[in-house]
């Protein structure tokens, strides 16, 4: 498994930012070093732990832009191992004023590959579409971890993703790797949610990933705090569910050792 993973999903809502916070969360909290990576305009992720967008002087934009160097820029946040580079509203111009750039699809990458080894983990939060940063993420990324939310169109636009994803490890990243597809907002009183694991499941088989998300409102409380939901409340589900994931995710990794070369470069 590799250590620096993308969250995409060109569908909004699916749970991307949610898995990004709670995830890195959970691992910081099993002595994982984690930096969070923030590049949606939106910049969710970077409130949703705790970050005053109203006070940030720099952001992903201008180590992307203006070259600034990262670690600069790198927040810490209320959980000792955990570091996010925030995100902010400038992005929304970046994918235009990326356009002249030579090589605009290693700009993230670049910017990440000097400090990518002061952690165990880094997790990239996509933006909902599938434009210049979003190609930027899978190009940094050694793996893409692909949250589906549990609902009648789940497997829409997935087919265009993994066109995506061959595209980029034909023309970019030759060593991207789907770590897995992970299950989203699940309710198990209804049938729509068994139907639709159901369908995953046959379609892809071995990319599932064991731990389902369940959909739990205190999962979706936790940003309005700025807390991830370990420190929210460490005993509702949507907690458990994300200390399973962060568990299934370092159970690969250890299972993975040896087994495969690190270096994704293209
Ligand atoms: N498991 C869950 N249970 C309940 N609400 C959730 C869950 N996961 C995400 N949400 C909520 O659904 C909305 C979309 O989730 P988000 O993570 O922002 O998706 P994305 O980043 O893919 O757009 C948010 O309001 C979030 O709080
Ligand atoms: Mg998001």
């Amino acid at each position: 498994m590799g250590r620096i993973i993308a969250i995409t999903n060109q569908k909004g809502g699916v749970g991307k930012t949610t898995t990004a916070i709670n995830l890195a969360a959970a691992l910081a909290m099993a002595d994982m070093r984690v930096l969070v990576v923030d590049t949606d305009a939106q910049a969710n992720c970077t409130s949703g732990l705790g970050i005053d967008r109203s006070t940030l002087r720099k952001s992903i934009y201008h180590a992307m832009i203006f070259n600034d160097p990262v670690r600069e820029i790198m927040l810490s946040t209320e959980l000792e191992n955990l570091s996010i580079l925030p995100a902010d509203k400038n992005l929304t111009g970046a994918a235009i004023e990326m356009i002249e750039m030579p090589e605009r699809e290693f700009v993230l990458k670049r910017i990440l590959t000097p400090v990518a080894p002061d952690f165990d983990y880094v997790l990239i939060d996509s933006p909902p579409s599938l434009n210049i940063l979003t190609l930027n993420g899978l190009v940094a990324a050694q793996s893409v971890l692909i949250p589906i939310q549990c609902e009648y169109f789940a497997l829409e636009g997935i087919s265009d993703l993994f066109e995506t994803l061959r595209r980029v490890q034909y023309s970019f990243n030759r060593g991207l790797s789907v770590l897995g597809i992970l299950l989203t907002m699940y309710d198990e009183r209804t049938n729509l949610s068994a139907q639709v694991r159901q369908d995953l499941k046959n379609y892809f088989a071995d990319k599932m990933l064991a731990t389902v998300i369940p959909r739990n409102v205190r999962l979706a409380e936790a940003p309005s705090f700025g807390k991830p939901i370990i420190l929210y409340d460490i005993r509702s589900r949507g907690a458990e569910a994300y200390i399973n994931l962060a568990k299934e995710l370092l159970n690969h990794a250890k299972e993975g050792l040896g087994s495969r070369s690190g270096s994704p470069d293209p």
